[in-house]
Protein backbone atom coordinates (compact mmCIF):
# COMPACT_ATOMS: atom_id res chain seq x y z
CA UNK A 1 0.00 0.00 0.00
CA UNK A 2 1.63 3.11 -0.81
CA UNK A 3 0.66 6.92 -0.20
CA UNK A 4 1.19 9.68 -1.85
CA UNK A 5 0.91 13.70 -1.53
CA UNK A 6 -2.28 15.76 -3.92
CA UNK A 7 -2.59 19.00 -4.19
CA UNK A 8 -6.08 20.79 -5.45
CA UNK A 9 -4.38 24.00 -6.83
CA UNK A 10 -6.09 27.67 -6.19
CA UNK A 11 -7.67 27.40 -9.71
CA UNK A 12 -9.77 24.30 -9.07
CA UNK A 13 -10.74 25.68 -5.58
CA UNK A 14 -11.74 28.91 -7.31
CA UNK A 15 -13.72 26.93 -9.57
CA UNK A 16 -16.05 24.97 -7.03
CA UNK A 17 -14.74 21.51 -8.18
CA UNK A 18 -12.68 20.37 -5.45
CA UNK A 19 -15.66 17.61 -4.88
CA UNK A 20 -15.64 16.71 -8.47
CA UNK A 21 -11.85 15.58 -8.44
CA UNK A 22 -12.05 14.21 -4.84
CA UNK A 23 -14.80 12.12 -6.51
CA UNK A 24 -11.84 10.68 -9.28
CA UNK A 25 -9.86 9.78 -6.48
CA UNK A 26 -12.15 7.95 -4.26
CA UNK A 27 -13.90 6.85 -7.54
CA UNK A 28 -10.47 4.81 -8.40
CA UNK A 29 -9.47 3.26 -5.61
CA UNK A 30 -7.50 6.17 -3.72
CA UNK A 31 -8.61 6.86 -0.52
CA UNK A 32 -8.18 10.19 1.97
CA UNK A 33 -5.77 9.37 4.67
CA UNK A 34 -5.14 13.53 5.59
CA UNK A 35 -6.66 16.22 3.87
CA UNK A 36 -7.29 20.15 4.67
CA UNK A 37 -7.55 23.45 2.57
CA UNK A 38 -4.59 25.45 3.37
CA UNK A 39 -3.40 29.19 2.04
CA UNK A 40 0.32 28.92 1.24
CA UNK A 41 2.74 31.93 2.11
CA UNK A 42 5.78 32.65 -0.63
CA UNK A 43 8.03 30.62 1.72
CA UNK A 44 5.98 27.47 2.01
CA UNK A 45 5.27 27.54 -2.00
CA UNK A 46 9.23 28.47 -2.46
CA UNK A 47 10.04 25.31 -0.14
CA UNK A 48 7.81 23.23 -1.41
CA UNK A 49 8.94 23.60 -5.21
CA UNK A 50 12.45 24.19 -4.33
CA UNK A 51 13.63 21.46 -6.68
CA UNK A 52 12.63 24.27 -9.53
CA UNK A 53 14.04 26.86 -8.21
CA UNK A 54 16.32 27.65 -11.31
CA UNK A 55 13.59 27.05 -13.83
CA UNK A 56 12.23 29.89 -15.54
CA UNK A 57 8.90 29.50 -14.34
CA UNK A 58 10.08 28.94 -10.95
CA UNK A 59 8.39 32.82 -9.72
CA UNK A 60 5.52 32.21 -11.93
CA UNK A 61 4.45 29.20 -10.31
CA UNK A 62 5.10 30.51 -6.56
CA UNK A 63 2.76 33.45 -7.49
CA UNK A 64 -0.11 31.25 -9.17
CA UNK A 65 0.46 28.42 -5.64
CA UNK A 66 -0.15 31.24 -3.48
CA UNK A 67 -2.83 33.35 -5.10
CA UNK A 68 -5.56 31.36 -2.79
CA UNK A 69 -6.21 28.45 -0.62
CA UNK A 70 -5.19 24.78 -1.97
CA UNK A 71 -6.31 21.59 -0.70
CA UNK A 72 -4.12 19.13 0.32
CA UNK A 73 -4.45 15.31 0.57
CA UNK A 74 -2.72 12.27 1.83
CA UNK A 75 -4.43 9.18 -0.90
CA UNK A 76 -3.66 6.12 -0.19
CA UNK A 77 -3.78 2.49 -2.13
CA UNK A 78 -2.49 0.02 -4.55
CA UNK A 79 0.19 2.09 -6.75
CA UNK A 80 -1.24 5.50 -5.21
CA UNK A 81 1.91 7.65 -6.45
CA UNK A 82 1.21 6.16 -10.10
CA UNK A 83 -2.98 5.79 -10.05
CA UNK A 84 -3.03 9.38 -9.05
CA UNK A 85 -0.60 10.39 -11.81
CA UNK A 86 -2.70 8.83 -14.23
CA UNK A 87 -5.65 10.37 -13.06
CA UNK A 88 -4.34 14.00 -13.22
CA UNK A 89 -2.98 13.71 -16.65
CA UNK A 90 0.16 15.18 -18.40
CA UNK A 91 1.55 18.58 -16.76
CA UNK A 92 0.32 20.61 -19.41
CA UNK A 93 -3.58 20.17 -19.95
CA UNK A 94 -3.20 20.21 -23.76
CA UNK A 95 -1.51 17.17 -23.79
CA UNK A 96 -3.54 15.27 -21.15
CA UNK A 97 -5.28 12.34 -22.11
CA UNK A 98 -9.00 12.84 -22.10
CA UNK A 99 -11.05 11.91 -19.15
CA UNK A 100 -7.90 12.95 -16.47
CA UNK A 101 -8.16 15.80 -14.19
CA UNK A 102 -6.38 18.44 -15.89
CA UNK A 103 -8.22 17.58 -19.54
CA UNK A 104 -11.18 17.94 -17.48
CA UNK A 105 -10.72 21.07 -14.83
CA UNK A 106 -7.48 22.63 -16.12
CA UNK A 107 -6.70 25.98 -18.06
CA UNK A 108 -2.76 25.83 -18.51
CA UNK A 109 0.24 24.16 -18.03
CA UNK A 110 0.29 26.99 -14.45
CA UNK A 111 -2.97 26.62 -13.87
CA UNK A 112 -3.39 22.46 -13.90
CA UNK A 113 -5.34 22.20 -11.30
CA UNK A 114 -3.69 19.49 -9.56
CA UNK A 115 -0.33 18.19 -8.45
CA UNK A 116 0.65 14.37 -7.38
CA UNK A 117 4.21 13.37 -6.27
CA UNK A 118 6.30 12.09 -8.85
CA UNK A 119 7.87 9.41 -7.57
CA UNK A 120 7.40 7.51 -3.89
CA UNK A 121 10.44 8.43 -2.38
CA UNK A 122 9.42 12.27 -3.09
CA UNK A 123 5.70 11.78 -1.95
CA UNK A 124 7.18 11.13 2.15
CA UNK A 125 8.88 14.12 1.68
CA UNK A 126 5.98 16.10 0.61
CA UNK A 127 3.88 14.42 2.67
CA UNK A 128 6.25 15.16 5.73
CA UNK A 129 6.25 18.98 4.57
CA UNK A 130 2.28 19.12 5.32
CA UNK A 131 1.26 16.74 7.10
CA UNK A 132 2.14 15.31 11.20
CA UNK A 133 1.98 11.69 11.49
CA UNK A 134 -1.30 11.94 13.76
CA UNK A 135 -3.21 14.00 10.77
CA UNK A 136 -2.86 10.84 8.66
CA UNK A 137 -5.23 8.07 9.60
P1 LIG B 1 3.31 20.45 -10.68
O1 LIG B 1 3.05 19.01 -10.85
O2 LIG B 1 2.64 21.13 -9.54
O3 LIG B 1 4.89 20.69 -10.56
C1 LIG B 1 5.49 21.91 -10.92
C2 LIG B 1 4.57 22.83 -11.66
O4 LIG B 1 5.18 23.85 -12.41
C3 LIG B 1 3.79 22.03 -12.68
O5 LIG B 1 2.85 21.21 -12.02
C4 LIG B 1 3.19 23.15 -13.53
O6 LIG B 1 1.96 23.64 -13.04
C5 LIG B 1 4.23 24.28 -13.40
N1 LIG B 1 4.89 24.57 -14.67
C6 LIG B 1 4.85 25.74 -15.33
N2 LIG B 1 5.58 25.68 -16.45
C7 LIG B 1 6.09 24.43 -16.52
C8 LIG B 1 6.93 23.74 -17.46
N3 LIG B 1 7.40 24.35 -18.57
N4 LIG B 1 7.27 22.46 -17.21
C9 LIG B 1 6.83 21.84 -16.08
N5 LIG B 1 6.04 22.44 -15.15
C10 LIG B 1 5.67 23.72 -15.37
Amino acid sequence: MEQTLSIIKPDAVKKGVIGKIIDRFESNGLRIAAMKKVQLSEQDAAEFYAVHKERPFFGELVEFMTSGPVVVMVLEGENAVAKNRELMGATNPKEAAPGTIRADFAESIDANAVHGSDSLENAKIEIAFFFAKREIV
